[in-house]
């Protein structure tokens, strides 16, 4: 099995070389690609200096800030293309651990693996640390928003750590999805749910970042609750119709 994690970039050149570094320790025969946005602060340049010393790091670089969901189907189409069987999405900022990492695998690589394993901060042996009482609030109504909406049965749907089988990305139009921030982790869920896939969700402890920022705006909030919205509405209107047209019919 051929696993390649995927890891966002933009301005975590102080992260990106421990997160980098626990990888290839913890899941040393996994391959890595870093995907950058031009992170004004360097990363670009740092993840290519590390990438020429490490035959399993790659960095793919993008033009600009494209949000979060653009660059992981950049990343995913780039592993795609070259026959990855698992492909992993990662933060780089050290709030999924490296040492999380093999457990998410495991769960991939069994006889019954499901669509996708998402590593979940709210099932039962998950956890949250030290991350500020808003965001863990913002987090937890968020999905419980997501559940109510899409009538999902998954825990954490925003999750940012997760694996997929590459058949999973394979039955999905990628270049359809058009999330931008942390919605993308929500639509990508949405998808696999809506084509019968099962979702496994497997604790991880979630440690909040100690250098550089969070990207999470306002802007990525709403466009996460709008479209949840919409989403959860087209669904249940199709759905009423096919209800309808069958009765009539
Ligand atoms: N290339 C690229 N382009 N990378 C980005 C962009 C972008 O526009 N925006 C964010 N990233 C990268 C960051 O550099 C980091 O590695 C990762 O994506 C996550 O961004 P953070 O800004 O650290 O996210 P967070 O800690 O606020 O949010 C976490 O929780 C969200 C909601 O539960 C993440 O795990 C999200 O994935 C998750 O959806
Ligand atoms: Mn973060």
């Amino acid at each position: 099995m051929s696993t390649l994690v995927i890891i966002p970039t933009y301005d975590e050149r102080e992260s990106l070389p421990v997160t980098l570094a626990g990888v290839r320790k913890h899941a040393p025969d996994v391959d890595v690609l870093v995907v950058d946005d031009a992170s004004p602060d360097g990363t670009g340049e740092l993840a290519d200096a590390l990438a020429a010393g490490d035959d399993h790091v790659h960095v793919l670089h993008r033009a600009g800030k494209g949000g979060l969901g653009a660059a992981y189907v950049a990343g995913f189409g780039w592993g795609l293309e070259r026959g990855y069987d698992v492909l992993v999405e990662m933060d780089a900022d050290g709030s999924h651990r490296p040492a999380d990492l093999p457990r998410l695998l495991e769960r991939t690589a069994a006889d019954d693996a499901p669509a996708l394993v998402i590593g979940s901060r709210w099932v039962p042996g998950g956890s949250v640390v030290n991350w500020p009482w808003r965001r863990s609030v913002l987090s937890q109504g968020g999905n419980t928003y997501v559940r109510l909406a899409l009538g999902m049965p998954v825990k954490d749907a925003t999750a940012g750590f997760r694996a997929y089988p590459a058949a999973t990305l394979r039955a999905i139009d990628l270049a359809s999805v058009e999330s931008h921030g942390y919605c993308f982790q929500v639509d990508m869920t949405w998808r696999v749910v809506r084509d019968g896939g099962r979702v496994a969700e497997v604790p991880i402890t979630f440690v909040e970042r100690v250098a550089g920022v969070s990207k999470m705006s306002r802007a990525i909030v709403a466009e996460a609750l709008t479209k949840t919205t919409v989403w959860g509405l087209t669904y249940r209107t199709r759905k009423a119709r096919d209800l309808f047209t069958r009765a009539r019919g």
